[in-house]
C-alpha cells in the first residue's frame, strides 16, 4: 500500500510515514507523523486589558471578547473592547508623550530604542510565532520563517533611520506630523504592526494602534515587549476592539495621521471620514494580481511560484497571485505541472510543521471563499481542487482553480482573499497586459520569462505597485510597497515609508 511507503525528499532524509488516519493528508499521495511546535513556553494570559500609557488597563466599557483559534475554534484569551472614552485616553497619552518626550528626543535615542525593540523580538521570536499561529491560524512555519523575522527587519531598518533623516530628504529640514492612528488587518498581524509603528517612531511621531478583532495577541505581545524596552509611556497605545473602534480612532479630533491597511471598502470609508481635516493618510488595500507567465517561461519555475503566491498563508495575502494569465502554447502543460504540485499540498493543523496551509482567519471569511467559488461555478467556470480532507473543526478552504472564466466574471474581478486562482489565457504580449490591467486593483504582479528584455517592458506596463520578476511574494524592508488605482495610496517600506510620516 503506497501509504506505507517511505519518501525521500530532495535533501535524503527520510520521514516516517503512518498508515492511520494523520492530521495531514497529501490527498492521494503521503501521510507524514506529525511535527507539532512545541508551545509550553509560550504564556497567553486569560484576560488582556488596553494598552495605554504604558500600562494594561481596564476598559471603561468593561467588555471583553474572545479571541479564537481558528483551527480549532477554542478561546485562547479574552480581549478588552475599547470604545470612544478609551480612544480618547490613548490619544491623550499619545499626545502627551509627543509634546513631552518623543518630539524632543534626539534621532539617535530614538534610534537605540527601536534597536532595542528589535532586539527583543527576535529574542522572544519562537514565542511570537507560536502566538501568532495560534492566533490566526497561519503555518508556523510561514510564522516562524516570514512574519516574526521581517517584522524584527523593519525595526532594524527604520532604527538605522532615526538619526539620519535629514540624509533620506537631502537639503530639506523632516518634522514628525504628532500622533499616528494606525489600523491594522489579520492576514499578518504582527508584521503590519511592524510596518506601521517603525518608520512613525523612527521620524519621532507617537501612536495609538488597533491591530484587527481576530488577531490581536501578537499587538499585545508586542506591548509587553515596549515595557521590557523601556520605552518610554505612551510613545504606543494599543487599543483593540472592532471597526467601530477603528471608527472612533481615525475620526478623533487629536489625531494627525491615520494608516490603514484592510479592505478597500473600509478604506473608502475611512477616507470619507477625515475628508474636510488637515490629517494626513496612506492607504493599503485590496488585490486581485496576476501572474504572467509567457511560453519562454521555465515552467517548473513559474509553477512554483505560482503555488507560493496564492496557496501561501491561505491567500490572505492582499498581493496573492490571484490571477494566472498564461499564454496559450504553454497552458495545457502549465495546468497539468500546476495541478500535480497542488496535491502535494498539506492541509491542516497550522501547528505542524509540515503544514503548506493552514485555516481560513475566521468563519466569515470561510463563507466569504466559499460564496465566490460557487458564483465562479455558476457564471461557468471549470472548477479543480485538491482532494486533500479537511479537519471537522476550525475553518478551512482546499486549495482551488477556477479555469475557464471571462474577465468579467466576478471571481476575476473581485478580491477572493482565500487560496483561489483563476486561470486566462493569452495570444500576445500586449493581450496579456491588457488582461492583467483590466480589474480595478493595482497591487502587485508577477512577468515569468527567460527574456531580460521582456521583463522590463511588460513591468513597465503593469499597473501595479510592486512586479516580481521570476519569481514572488519577496518581501524586504528596504523596498517600497503600495498600490494604484483602488489598492490604495502612499508607499510603506524604504525610504518612501519615511515620507507619510514627516512634514517639511
Ligand atoms: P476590514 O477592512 O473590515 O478590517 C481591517 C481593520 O479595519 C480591522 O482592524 C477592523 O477592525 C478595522 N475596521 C473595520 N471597519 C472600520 C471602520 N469603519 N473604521 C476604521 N477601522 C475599521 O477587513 P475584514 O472585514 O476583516 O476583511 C474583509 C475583506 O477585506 C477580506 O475578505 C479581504 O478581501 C480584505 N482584506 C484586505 C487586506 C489587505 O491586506 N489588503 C487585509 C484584510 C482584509
Ligand atoms: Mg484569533
Amino acid at each position: 500500500m503506497a501509504l506505507k511507503k517511505k519518501k525521500t525528499l530532495s535533501g535524503g532524509s527520510v520521514l516516517k510515514v503512518k498508515a492511520s488516519v494523520a492530521p495531514l493528508n497529501f490527498g492521494t499521495q503521503w501521510q507524514y507523523v506529525e511535527a507539532l511546535e512545541g508551545s509550553d513556553h509560550v504564556k497567553i494570559e486569560p484576560k488582556y486589558g488596553l494598552f495605554i500609557d504604558g500600562k494594561f488597563v481596564e476598559p471603561h466599557s468593561k467588555k471583553y471578547f474572545d479571541t479564537i483559534n481558528p483551527a480549532n475554534e477554542k478561546v485562547l484569551s479574552k480581549i478588552a473592547e475599547a470604545d470612544a472614552h478609551d480612544v480618547n485616553l490613548a490619544v491623550e497619552a499619545a499626545r502627551r508623550s509627543y509634546d513631552n518626550v518623543w518630539s524632543k528626543m534626539s534621532g539617535k535615542e530614538r534610534g537605540k530604542y527601536l534597536f532595542r525593540i528589535a532586539r527583543i523580538m527576535q529574542e522572544r521570536a519562537r514565542e511570537l510565532a507560536v502566538v501568532e499561529t495560534l492566533d490566526g491560524g497561519k503555518p508556523i512555519r510561514e510564522s516562524k520563517s516570514v512574519d516574526i523575522p521581517l517584522a524584527a527587519a523593519h525595526f532594524f531598518y527604520y532604527a538605522g533611520w532615526a538619526d539620519k533623516l535629514e540624509y533620506a530628504f537631502s537639503g530639506r529640514s523632516p518634522r514628525p506630523l504628532g500622533v499616528a492612528a494606525q489600523v491594522i488587518p489579520w492576514n499578518f498581524p504582527l508584521l503590519m504592526a511592524a510596518w506601521k509603528i517603525a518608520p512613525a517612531l523612527a521620524t519621532g511621531n507617537t501612536v495609538v494602534l488597533k491591530p484587527a478583532e481576530t488577531t490581536p495577541l501578537t499587538a499585545l505581545k508586542l506591548a509587553e515587549i515596549f515595557q521590557e524596552a523601556d520605552l518610554p509611556p505612551g510613545v504606543v497605545n494599543i487599543i483593540t476592539g472592532f471597526g467601530a473602534t477603528g471608527a472612533e480612532l481615525v475620526s478623533h479630533k487629536g489625531v494627525n495621521k491615520v494608516a490603514f491597511t484592510g479592505s478597500t471598502e473600509v478604506g473608502k470609508k475611512i477616507n470619507r471620514a477625515i475628508l474636510g481635516t488637515d490629517k494626513r493618510i496612506t492607504l493599503e488595500l485590496g488585490g486581485k494580481s496576476a501572474h504572467l507567465i509567457f511560453e519562454d517561461a521555465s515552467i517548473d519555475q513559474a509553477v512554483e511560484g505560482i503555488v507560493n503566491g496564492i496557496f501561501f498563508n491561505q491567500g490572505h495575502v492582499c498581493c496573492a497571485g490571484s490571477r494566472l494569465l498564461v499564454q496559450e502554447s504553454v497552458e495545457k502543460i502549465v495546468l497539468r505541472k500546476l495541478f500535480d504540485r497542488m496535491q502535494t499540498l498539506a492541509v491542516g493543523d497550522p501547528m505542524d510543521k509540515n503544514t503548506d496551509i493552514g485555516a481560513i482567519n475566521s468563519h466569515e471569511q470561510m463563507k466569504k471563499i466559499e460564496g465566490y467559488i460557487a458564483s465562479g461555478k455558476t457564471e461557468g467556470a471549470k472548477l479543480f481542487q485538491t482532494s486533500c480532507r479537511l479537519p471537522s473543526k476550525g475553518f478551512w478552504a482546499k486549495p482551488t482553480v477556477l479555469s475557464e472564466v471571462a474577465q468579467s466574471f466576478r471571481v476575476v474581478q473581485e478580491e477572493i482573499f482565500g487560496p483561489v486562482l483563476t486561470v486566462q489565457s493569452f495570444r500576445t504580449v500586449e493581450e496579456g497586459i491588457e488582461k492583467a490591467n483590466n480589474t480595478p486593483y493595482g497591487l502587485a504582479g508577477g512577468v515569468w520569462t527567460d527574456k531580460g528584455s521582456k521583463i522590463f517592458s511588460v513591468s513597465s506596463h503593469l499597473r501595479a505597485g510592486v512586479v516580481w520578476a521570476n519569481t514572488y511574494n519577496k518581501f524586504d524592508p528596504t523596498s517600497p510597497f503600495g498600490g494604484y488605482k483602488e489598492s490604495g495610496m502612499g508607499r510603506e517600506g524604504g525610504i518612501s515609508g519615511l515620507l507619510p510620516y514627516v512634514q517639511f
